[in-house]
């Protein structure tokens, strides 16, 4: 699970004794200390951290041991009333040792064990009728050796059901390597695995039957495959993972274009008023694409919200809406919330995930998956073309559905699409082209990205990736907006990397460029293959393929991951784990 934290890491074995071994750094960090320790057991967990609650080291990191030593927690998620349990606690004479929620938590869970003389079942049970705030825990006790009790409340958790051993864990990648039967616990849900069983309650203490589903994840889409970083793998598998989003909902020689999910809402989707998109980071961005893609292709007004502001600022949300929630993980705290907002006020929501069973799937009405097969480096690649490509297909139906496309033009449309893999394959063989261009601007303290119409959310996904990995300051802004500050940056030691493709605002964005070039700035240029206009202006100019202005992103975001890639192996970063970034935020 370290793509998902990685300040610090431990385990808790049961032998008898209660071992934890924790450490801060890297799950090889933790590897090297217990070389030379009892690490025999049947029975225990493990949690790689990202720090919420207290810096990253090692007595922060998870396990955490109640005061007396005899349970063990660990804890994905924020308790959000930590701090009056924790006094509670202390008055009662708790010792802390760490500054996490988590500890407090344990210690909660022992008190109430004390108190009531039950078993650590019972006290998890009533423990989370007093925490507030999400969590996916699992505890383990020396008393009660052959059981493991976890459970669940906004934060991911999935069991694993092997051939006599369970195993569990924030998702399923780390479980298919020993079996694709997996149980996802739902929230309010307790996970009792005792003596070779798995038992679920609810918190009320209700059994419920657990619903065993098997998963089609192959072993080698979690692994590097060759590659040096997963990123690298990732961005490279785009013509494969785009070709997936689109397999048995496009066939342009039958005319054929269908989308499961949308079948049961395609009346409210007709007939909607507005659409409103919810997201977070990589997500928002391939939510800008769809505004543009909906609202001309569909011609129903689209809003895009970061869901962390819509979720706390009273949105007018009407029945007639439809949310459109977007979501690599399918486990993003402020997405998941927004979504709930908007169910409690009558909207409809149609989730785009790519993790199949993720929380934010099952919480919609309806969706698409992206099927870009599993994310493992933490700046977003495939995933984010994988989502524009369901939206493209999601406009292109709405829009046929409404009549407000052209059946010509929605015929062009589906062979373009049809034939973006083998582009965006085109588009990759730019690779060693930018190495060199990388090599140049590797120690750039900052770059500005600029596009315009399509390519403007580019240029902002462009920036993002290029500071989530190399931690270089960058900014996307749409071209003609830099007029209104940027443009004050630019001297003769600033990359501006334009993203000036054939499309509708090619005039305007050349004009873009000569204000740049007027000030020195050092051009970078993202062109259409052929172009013989903007060669004369920028300083390095990367040919991409022409497609249809519809489908740019697709294609023009290529050079600018490998970009970012290049420029942070360069700055040796680590581009797979950068710094303080998780996969998968699952905190507010
Ligand atoms: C984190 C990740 C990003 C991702 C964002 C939204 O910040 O590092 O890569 O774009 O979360 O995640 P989601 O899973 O909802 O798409």
């Amino acid at each position: 699970m370290e793509y998902r934290g990685y300040d610090s890491a431990g385990i808790a074995l049961l032998n008898g004794e209660l071992n934890v071994y924790k450490k801060k750094g890297k799950v090889s960090d933790l590897q090297a200390f217990i070389a030379d320790k009892d690490t025999h057991s049947h029975i225990g967990m493990g949690h790689t951290r990202w720090a919420t609650h207290g810096e990253p080291n090692d007595s922060n990191a998870h396990p955490h041991y109640s005061s007396s030593g005899r349970i063990a927690i660990i804890h994905n998620g924020i308790i959000e009333n930590y701090a009056s349990l924790k006094t509670l606690l202390q008055s009662k004479g708790f010792t802390f040792y760490s500054d996490t929620d988590t500890e407090v938590f344990i210690n909660l869970i022992e008190d109430i064990q004390n108190e009531n003389g039950c078993t650590l079942e019972e006290a998890v049970r009533l423990a989370l009728h007093e925490v507030v705030g999400a969590y996916a825990i699992v505890v383990l006790s020396k008393e009660e050796p052959n059981q493991l009790i976890a459970a669940r409340k906004g934060s991911p958790l999935v069991i694993g059901v092997g051939k006599d051993e369970f195993f569990l864990a924030s998702d399923a990648t780390p479980i298919i390597e020993y079996t694709n039967e997996v149980v996802y616990v739902n929230d309010y849900e307790i996970a009792v695995i005792k003596d070779g069983k798995l038992n679920i309650k609810t918190r009320e203490d209700v059994p419920t039957t657990p619903y065993i589903q098997t998963l089609q994840m192959e072993l080698d889409s979690i692994e590097k495959g060759g590659y040096e970083h997963f990123m690298l793998k990732e961005i490279f598998e785009q013509p494969r993972s785009i070709h997936d989003s689109m397999r048995g909902r496009l066939i342009a020689a039958n005319n054929h274009l269908i989308m499961g999910g949308f079948r049961e809402y395609e009346n409210k989707f007709i007939n909607a008023k507005r659409i409103i998109i919810v997201a977070c980071g990589t997500s928002w961005h391939a939510g800008l694409v769809a505004e543009y893609l909906i609202e001309d292709l569909a011609r129903i007004p689209v809003e895009v919200e970061y869901a962390s502001e819509f979720r706390y600022r009273n949105p007018v949300i009407t029945e007639g809406d439809i949310v459109i929630a977007i979501s690599q993980s399918g486990e993003t705290a402020d997405t998941l919330a927004a979504i709930e907002l908007a169910k409690s006020k009558g909207a409809t929501i149609f989730g785009i995930c790519n993790v199949v069973g993720s929380s934010i799937a099952r919480a919609s009405d309806a969706g698409a998956y992206t099927h870009a097969g599993p994310e493992i480096g933490v700046a977003s690649t495939k995933a984010f073309t994988a989502q524009v490509t369901v939206l493209t297909l999601l406009a292109m139906i709405i829009g046929s559905k409404r009549g407000t496309i052209e059946d010509s033009k929605l015929r062009q449309l589906m062979i373009e699409l049809e034939n973006i893999p083998a582009k965006v394959e085109k588009a990759l063989e730019l690779n060693e082209k930018i190495v060199e261009i990388s090599e140049e601007f590797k120690d750039a303290p900052n770059c500005l990205y600029l596009g315009r119409g399509y390519n403007f959310p580019v240029a902002l996904e462009g920036a993002l990736k290029l500071k989530e990995i190399s931690y270089i300051h960058a900014e996307g802004y749409p071209a003609a907006e830099m007029k209104h500050g940027p443009i004050a940056l630019i001297d003769e030691n600033m990359p501006v990397i334009v993203i000036a493709t054939r499309d509708s605002s090619y005039e305007k964005i050349v004009s873009n460029i000569q204000e740049v070039k007027a000030r020195k700035g050092r051009i970078i240029a993202i062109v259409t293959e052929g172009d013989q206009v903007i060669p004369a202006m920028a300083e390095y100019v990367i040919e991409v393929p022409e497609t249809s202005e519809f489908l740019t992103p697709l294609v023009s975001v290529i050079p600018l991951q490998l970009l970012s890639y290049h420029i942070a192996v360069m700055r040796g970063c680590n581009v797979d784990q950068p710094r303080n970034l998780a996969k998968s935020v699952t905190v507010e």
